[in-house]
Parts: structure tokens; sequence; C-alpha cells
């Protein structure tokens, strides 16, 4: 089509006829949106299910529900849906998508990828599509991965979604983890331009990779495996517990160190949301006021890939945003990885 041709056109004689990195360009946040399921599940319809409490949950996690998906609803479907309320909030076209990228562990399907599922749903012709596994830093290292091609002044409109159906990969009888993960997708579009501020501080250490497992279904060779009970998120709580509260502060130290930025300057904090207890914490540690940290795990959980970005459409939309604002955005979990970038709103 004529609309395909001209993005080739448009990408290719501003990489020919600019010296793009003389720009500075980066990715402008100018869409949000997000989705989840209907279907909600509080801790008392856990407690039916494993031997735990309302008052527990809440008071070890800050969960009090979470979004779970029903059969029709998958990983691509509630993708899709984020995306669409994205692009529209952005007021773009969809043909003007060059780039969608996924951050997901709960792919509906390894191949095609769920980039390719959005692609095809919403009529993105004209984007490159795939998926990123960075588990819960997952949407913060799409972040990063799509600024670096819009720096580089390969793509314009970029599509970064975080999307999961964990409510598949859970061990429903097990309580250790059960109670914190939900389901849902949230989307930014991210536009280049010139000035603005993106930097980013990422981190992963392999040799703790044990902390936090799911292992693949194609391991299993027959029937009664022993290895089927690891296709579900196994976690060693304390572990993880003490790795965020350790290496998240230290990482947005960091980011604002290099960036010569002070704590005053941010407006927000977006925390990954597996669990309160975390994100305060590292308000105290950062000395910072818990206000300047919004949280919502109390309403879908730990969503993974998808919760910065729920976080971030809800930040959007409240309207406490002005143009100019410093953000930081945290991110930590499997692998292990963590890492925090500072955005310009
Ligand atoms: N309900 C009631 N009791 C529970 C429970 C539940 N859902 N889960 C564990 N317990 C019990 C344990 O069996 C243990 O009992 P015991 O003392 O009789 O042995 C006790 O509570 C304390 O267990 P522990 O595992 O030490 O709890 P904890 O304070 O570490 O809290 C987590 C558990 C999972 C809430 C906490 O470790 C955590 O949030 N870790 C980080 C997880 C995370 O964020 N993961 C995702 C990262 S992306």
């Amino acid at each position: 089509s004529s609309a395909a041709s001209d993005v080739y056109k448009r990408q290719y004689t501003d990489c020919l006829t600019t010296d793009i990195m003389e720009k500075n360009m980066t990715g402008k946040i100018c869409g949000t949106g997000s989705w989840a399921p209907d279907r909600v599940w509080d801790n008392n319809d856990l407690a039916k299910m494993v031997e735990t409490s309302d008052e527990w949950i809440r008071e070890r996690t800050g969960v009090v529900q979470r979004h779970i998906a029903k059969e029709e609803e998958d990983t691509v479907t509630m993708a899709a849906q984020a995306a669409l309320r994205a692009v529209e909030d952005a007021g773009m076209d969809v043909e003007e998508i060059d780039l969608i990228l996924v951050a997901t562990i709960s792919p509906t399907e390894i191949m095609p990828c769920v980039a390719c599922g959005v692609q095809e749903r919403i009529g993105a012709e004209n984007a490159t599509c795939f998926d990123l596994n960075g588990a819960c830093t997952g949407s913060l290292l799409a972040l990063n991965t799509a600024q670096a091609y819009l720096a580089q002044g390969i793509y314009r409109n970029a599509l970064v979604i975080g999307a999961e159906k964990l409510s598949g990969l859970t061990d429903w009888t097990d309580r250790g983890t059960c109670i914190l993960f939900g389901d849902g997708a949230g989307a930014v579009v991210l536009r280049a331009e010139e000035g603005g501020r993106y930097a980013q501080v990422t981190h992963s250490i392999g040799k703790k990779g044990g902390a936090l497992t799911l292992q693949s279904r194609n391991q299993i060779c027959y029937e009664n495996d022993p290895k089927a009970k690891e296709t579900y998120i196994q976690m060693n709580g304390k572990e993880v517990f003490t790795f965020a509260v350790s290496k998240v502060p230290e990482a947005i130290k960091t980011l604002l160190y290099r960036e010569k930025i002070s704590y005053g300057d941010i407006r927000y904090y977006l925390l990954h949301q597996a669990n309160e207890r975390i994100i305060r914490s590292a308000a105290r540690r950062l000395g910072e006021d818990i206000s300047k940290f919004p949280m919502n795990m109390d309403r879908y959980g730990n969503t993974s890939s998808a919760s910065l970005l729920i976080l971030l459409d809800e930040v959007k939309k409240s309207g406490k945003l002005q143009k100019g604002d410093k953000l930081v955005l945290a991110g930590f979990g499997g692998g292990l990885t963590y890492g925090a970038s500072l955005i310009e709103y």
C-alpha cells in the first residue's frame, strides 16, 4: 500500500540524510492503555483454595484482589485490548506504528509471537513485531529496547506492551506463590522526538536464577514426569524479597547519580508492583515520601511484565502528570534481573 511505502521512505530518508544521533531523539510517551479481565478473585476466594487468609495476604503483600482471565481471554487478546487503548490515547493511526514489542513470560503461543498476534488483531500492518522475555523486569527492558531503536532513527513510533496470563502458570495449591499473581496488560506508545531525556541502569544476576523459576512445558517428556510440577512459577520468596529491597534502591540511586538529578526532582517513582513492603522499603532507603510511589497491586496483584505499564496508564489517566515531569520506572524479577529508567514526560 502507499501508506506502507511512505513509512519505508520516511525511515530511510531520515536515516540517510540526517545525523540522527546528533539530534538526540528520545521516545516521548504519547499514549497509554491497559486492560484486565472482568473476573476478579479476592483474597477470600483464595482462602477457599489454600490455607491462607485475607489478613495474612494484605499484611505480607498488599494484594487484595487480582484479575483472572477466562479461557477465551489470553495474552494476545489482552495485549491487543491494551494496545488499542494506547493507540487511541495517542491519537495515532495504527498504520503509523513501526514497532510492536511485547514483554511476556506467558505467550499464548511460542510461535507466532504475541506481538504478531497483536499486529493482526489491531491491523498495524507496517510494524515490525517481536516478543521479549525479561520476567518481571520485562516491560522495563522492552522500554529500553524501544528507546534504543527510536534514538537510532530506525523507527519513529513504537508500541510497547507488557501482557501476562499468569493464572495459567500458577500452582493454585501453593500458598507461597498463588496469592501473589494476576493477569492483565499495559501498553504505551512512544514517538521519537528531538530533545527529551531517557536514561537506564540494568543488571542481571544469572547465577541467582534459581530463586524464581518456571520450566518450559517442552521439557516434559512423559506422563507423570515429576518435572511437570515445575511448569508452574516456583519461588524462594525470602531470597527474592531480600534481592529486591537491596537492588532496586541501588539501581535508582546509581541512575540519579549518573544523571545528576536529585530525588526531589522526581515526580513519581513507578516500581514493579510485586509487594507493598518492597516498595515501602525502597521509599525508606531513598528517603522519599511514599506518596511519590503510586501503587495498584491491591487491585491487580503482581502481573509481571504488565505491571509497570498498567501503573503508568493509571498515573497518566489520573491527570497528575505535566509535560517535563521526570519519572523513574524500576523493575526486578526472574533472571534475576533488575533495573531503573528515567523518562521525561
Ligand atoms: N498464607 C498464610 N501463611 C503463609 C502463606 C500464606 N499465603 N504463605 C506462607 N505462609 C506461612 C509460611 O508457611 C510460614 O509459616 P511457618 O513460619 O509456620 O513456617 C510463614 O507464613 C512465613 O513464611 P515466609 O515464606 O517466611 O513468609 P514471608 O514473610 O517471606 O512472606 C512472601 C512470603 C512470598 C509474601 C514474601 O517472601 C515475598 O513477598 N517475597 C517476594 C516475592 C516477590 O515479590 N516475588 C515476585 C518478584 S517479581
